[in-house]
Parts: C-alpha cells; sequence; structure tokens
C-alpha cells in the first residue's frame, strides 16, 4: 500500500498536467456541440492516466470502464495498454454508439462478469448518477481481483463558482427555488461524501486532487453548455429559451468588460485497493 508521501509525490506530478490543461482556450478545442465545454473540462482527467500517474496500473488483463460514456478514458487505456481486454460499458445505448468493440450495456449496480476476473475498474465521473451507490461500489469490488485497482473519479463541492452563479441568477426566475440544483445533481457522491462510500469496500483509499482555473474566451462554448443542461430540468423548450436568453444577455455584459469567462475546476481522483 502506498504512503501518504508516495500520494503527494503523484499528486505533484498530476497537477501541473492538469493546470496546463485547463487553461488551454476552449475556441481551440474541436467543436462538440453542446458536450464541448463538459468535454474540454473532463478530458483534464485524462492526466490521471499520463505515465500510470494515478492508476499505476501494470501488466493488464482484463478492464471494466464503467460508465464510459464517449469512451474516453477506454481509448486512452486500449492505446497504452495494447495488451488489456478493455470493455466500455455504459447503461445508455446512445453514449456507447461510437466507442468500439467490446462494449457492453449494462448497470452499474448490477454487472454482468463474475467475482474476481478484473484487473482493473474504472468509474469516471458517473457514481453520482448512480441510484445506489453503496450497490455499486460493493459490484466493484465484487469483479475485481485480490489486489486489483478501482480508479474513481468525481468534483468538489462549490465548484466551478461563476458558471453555478451564473446559473443561479438565470435559470431560479424560471425554475423556482425547488428547480435544478447545481450542486445538488453531484452531492451524492462528491470529495465530500466519496471517501466513506468507497471505504466501505476497499482496504486502501488514496486522493489525488487536480485544481484548475478554466477560462473560456467567448460565450459560445458556455451557452451550448448551458443549453445541454436542460435535459437534468423538467423544463419546457420554451421556458428554457428564457433561461437562456437571459443567459446571453449576462454573458454579452460580461464580455463588453473581460476577455474571458473565468471559473475554478477542481477533479479528485481516488485509487482504490
Ligand atoms: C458524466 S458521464 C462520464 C463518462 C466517462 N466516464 C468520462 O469521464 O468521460 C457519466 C456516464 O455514466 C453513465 N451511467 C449513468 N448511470 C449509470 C449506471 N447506473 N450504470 C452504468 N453507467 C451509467 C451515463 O450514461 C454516462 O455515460
Amino acid at each position: 500500500m502506498s504512503g501518504p508521501s508516495r500520494s503527494l509525490d503523484r499528486a505533484r506530478l498530476l497537477l501541473p498536467a492538469a493546470l496546463a490543461f485547463l487553461t488551454v482556450p476552449f475556441a481551440a478545442a474541436p467543436a462538440q456541440a453542446a458536450y464541448d465545454l463538459t468535454g474540454q473540462v473532463r478530458a483534464g482527467q485524462d492526466v490521471a492516466l499520463d505515465g500510470d500517474a494515478v492508476v499505476g496500473l501494470g501488466d493488464l488483463g482484463l478492464v471494466l470502464d464503467i460508465g464510459a460514456g464517449f469512451g474516453r478514458f477506454t481509448d486512452r487505456l486500449r492505446a497504452d495498454h495494447p495488451e488489456a481486454t478493455v470493455v466500455a460499458i455504459d447503461k445508455a445505448p446512445g453514449m456507447l454508439t461510437a466507442v468500439e468493440a467490446p462494449v457492453m450495456v449494462a448497470d452499474a449496480q448490477a454487472i454482468p462478469y463474475p467475482d474476481a476476473c478484473a484487473d482493473a475498474v474504472l468509474a469516471m465521473h458517473m457514481l453520482y448518477h448512480v441510484p445506489d451507490i453503496a450497490k455499486a461500489v460493493a459490484e466493484f469490488r465484487r469483479v475485481l481481483k485480490p489486489g486489483g485497482t478501482l480508479l474513481v473519479s468525481t468534483n468538489i463541492r462549490g465548484d466551478m463558482t461563476e458558471m453555478a452563479e451564473l446559473w443561479e441568477r438565470v435559470a431560479r426566475p424560471v425554475l423556482g427555488p425547488d428547480g435544478f440544483s447545481w450542486n445538488g445533481a453531484t452531492r451524492d457522491f462528491d470529495s465530500a461524501s466519496a471517501p466513506a462510500l468507497l471505504e466501505a469496500e476497499f482496504d486502501s483509499v488514496e486522493t489525488f486532487t487536480a485544481a484548475g482555473v478554466v477560462k473560456v474566451p467567448e460565450p459560445g462554448p458556455i451557452m451550448r453548455f448551458l443549453a445541454s443542461v436542460q435535459t437534468f430540468t423538467e423544463c419546457d423548450d420554451a421556458s428554457y429559451a428564457v433561461i437562456l436568453a437571459a443567459a446571453e444577455r449576462e454573458l454579452t455584459r460580461h464580455f463588453a468588460e473581460h476577455e474571458t469567462f473565468d471559473f475554478p475546476k477542481t477533479m479528485v481522483f481516488y485509487r482504490c485497493r
């Protein structure tokens, strides 16, 4: 088991890479419609796999990337570990359409794999979507071989402050106080709640934190990101258009006075064994 100083060394390795990535202007990033802002923010997680800085995976047989989404971690692991079989698993079939086989539609709470078969399991920015998080973590433990590694990532509470404040200002008048809450969205599994859930199943839970500032040089990515949040609300198109129009007015005012729209973004990784 790694001691705290080894964890700190690895965290130091991780931090500059994350900072470097997070300040890349989004305008230079490939356009991905509504997903581009989240995509760019979350792509910073790829540093978790650089030089196995956090994962420390070594030679791999079977890896299960659970809640794989568009397969960014799957692709990266397949490139870094050609010896491994990396299976992209997601509950939503639509997320997996562009991911190369092997892929599987399955739920993290009932993984259709036998006990002790996987060398590593990834659950990156996904556990806060799962209804029974403890059950999913127990499933990760069950499918992992003894000594296998679980790598998890999530958000810190109260992050992306300026984005959250913008959302509250423009959405509250339309959605009311009980409408979609920015910080509530990941509260069930964030940096405050995650360790206890992981320690319930794993003897060793090491934490790595990568903090940076996202600088967005134009309103477009923010507007597309806010548009994509509609799926988390029960708002009809006409009402949501009111929210977006208010956001556009705020951003027009902001960019008249500032070159970028900045907000902090921190990612937390847990390596569990
Ligand atoms: C925010 S995305 C993260 C995708 C990817 N891990 C990444 O970091 O780029 C969360 C993913 O988890 C999936 N998901 C949500 N609940 C799930 C569940 N119970 N079982 C499996 N996948 C689930 C979603 O469909 C979505 O693709």
